[in-house]
């Protein structure tokens, strides 16, 4: 099936709001886990960089998960960025460790820190040009940055596409049905993601479908890949 996008940016309110009170804590955690699954034996400590963090459901709980790091969310919705602002301001000593930037990805300046780790969920299928992700990944990487990236992939045809949104999202809003229905067609084969690194020179990072919808690209950046 041929890829349809969608729109990049989430900055209808309406829709922000329907996703941020979406039920995706098992989703969620389960992401969050498997990164430690990927990436064994390592205490993380340092900066964690979030792209594409919506509301920062995924932003806290890395944080919550790793103690002696802190996490930057950026996003290009100002919507997202509120919500994700609003729940930092609940969330007390919770929140001190997190921060959320409002800007678009390439051009968001995100400083010069050295990232530990560059993680990313559901973000990838919202990009008409799906190479500023691993751009971005390159320019704030440095040798020894893990990069665990989570998206959907594109099902084979629309019937396959209807099939998930019936078992996975059938009690869901209107809009959150919608939201995934246009992501599922918008989203890359793995086929796909590997041409894509193969083009960013980032060869080093693995791509594997770990579900009947989800893949996960994963890996550590090399001193070649930096340096390339
Ligand atoms: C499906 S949401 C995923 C949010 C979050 N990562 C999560 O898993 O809950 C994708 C997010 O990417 C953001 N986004 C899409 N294109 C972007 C770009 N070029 N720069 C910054 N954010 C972007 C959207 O605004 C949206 O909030």
């Amino acid at each position: 099936m041929k890829r349809v996008t969608e729109p990049e940016l989430m900055d209808d309110p309406l829709q922000a709001e329907a996703y941020a009170s979406a039920d995706f804590a098992e989703a969620h955690s389960r992401i969050v886990d498997a990164f430690v699954g990927y990436f064994p034996g390592h205490q993380l400590r340092g900066h964690i960089l979030d792209l594409g963090c919506g509301p920062g459901d995924i932003s806290f709980r890395f944080a919550a998960c790793h103690p002696e790091c802190s996490v930057v969310g950026v996003d290009g919705s100002k919507a997202m960025i509120a919500l994700a602002n609003q729940r930092k301001a609940r969330a007390g000593n919770a929140g001190d460790r997190i921060t959320f930037i409002e800007g678009l990805i390439p051009g968001v300046p995100l400083g010069t820190v050295p990232y530990t780790a560059i993680i990313s969920n559901s973000l990838l299928h919202h990009l008409h040009e799906p190479q500023v992700l691993w751009e971005t990944i390159l320019r704030h990487a440095r040798a020894g940055t893990k990069i665990y990236v989570v998206d959907l992939y594109r099902p084979e045809d629309h019937a396959a596409a209807r099939r998930l949104v019936e078992v996975y999202a059938a009690d869901e809003p209107e809009i959150l049905r919608r939201d995934f229905y246009n992501s599922l067609l918008a989203a890359f084969e793995p086929r796909e993601v590997e041409a894509q690194l193969a083009a960013a020179g980032l060869e080093g990072l693995s791509v594997a479908v770990i579900s009947d919808r989800h893949l996960v690209v994963h890996g550590v950046i090399s001193e070649e890949e930096k340096c390339s």
